[in-house]
């Protein structure tokens, strides 16, 4: 794809910066970060987004998944984020927010799409745009998942196809249908976001639910 086909600042400098601490994270969590790069690459193509913006995000999804989550919590307080009921509860939800905030904050990113891809890579979002549909998805669908989740074969295959929202519906679909069955919390934000996306695809977003 030719990059100029898309008006988009130089993020080199950016990306390297975030690679400069990928090498410091579990090698299992770099290695699933290179991988939802790669597929990240084919869903852009396919999708016809933006290839940097989305690599970028990917890199940085994960950069606090491996925090402890004491220490996910204090974090994101000195970043100015108020954790809800569902996130002290689980303080793991936070390390796409507390990734997305890093972004602005020190890692000189402010470009909207790629922190709102960052922040809510793991409840997603209503509204979230295809730089951050993209990024949600190449995370889910990470071959490795793939095989230890047959189920998410489906949403591969959307997402292959060029159907990214609908991808997206069926994942949160079975995310929250998963969760509640297991006696898990599950974040309302994901619930939101799955009606955002229905109300959508029926016409009926207008006026429908607030975002
Ligand atoms: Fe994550
Ligand atoms: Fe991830």
């Amino acid at each position: 794809m030719n990059p100029r086909a898309f008006d988009q600042p130089d993020f080199s400098a950016e990306i390297e910066a975030i690679e400069s601490r990928l090498t410091d994270l579990p090698e299992g969590l770099q290695a699933h970060i290179h991988r939802s790069r790669e597929v990240g690459a084919d869903l852009c193509e396919i999708h016809a987004v933006d290839p940097e913006r989305v690599d970028l995000a990917i890199a940085a999804h994960d950069l606090y998944w491996a925090t402890d989550p004491e220490e996910l919590l204090a974090e994101a307080g000195r970043r100015g984020w108020e954790p809800d009921l569902v996130e002290r509860s689980d303080p793991q939800l936070l390390h796409g927010p507390v990734a997305g905030l890093w972004l602005m904050q020190e890692g000189g990113v402010d470009d909207p799409a790629i922190v709102e891809a960052v922040t809510w890579h793991t409840t997603y979002a209503p509204s979230v745009g295809p730089v951050g549909t993209l990024t949600f998805l190449a995370d889910k669908i990470d071959p490795q998942k793939v095989l230890a989740h047959p189920w998410l074969e489906e949403v591969r295959d959307l997402a292959y196809r060029g159907r990214a929202e609908i991808a997206v519906e069926q994942y949160l679909e079975k995310l929250l249908v998963q969760l509640i069955s297991e006696d898990t919390v599950a974040h309302p934000r994901t619930l939101e976001a799955l009606n955002y996306l229905r109300l959508g695809r029926q016409g009926l977003l207008q006026g429908s639910i607030s975002t």
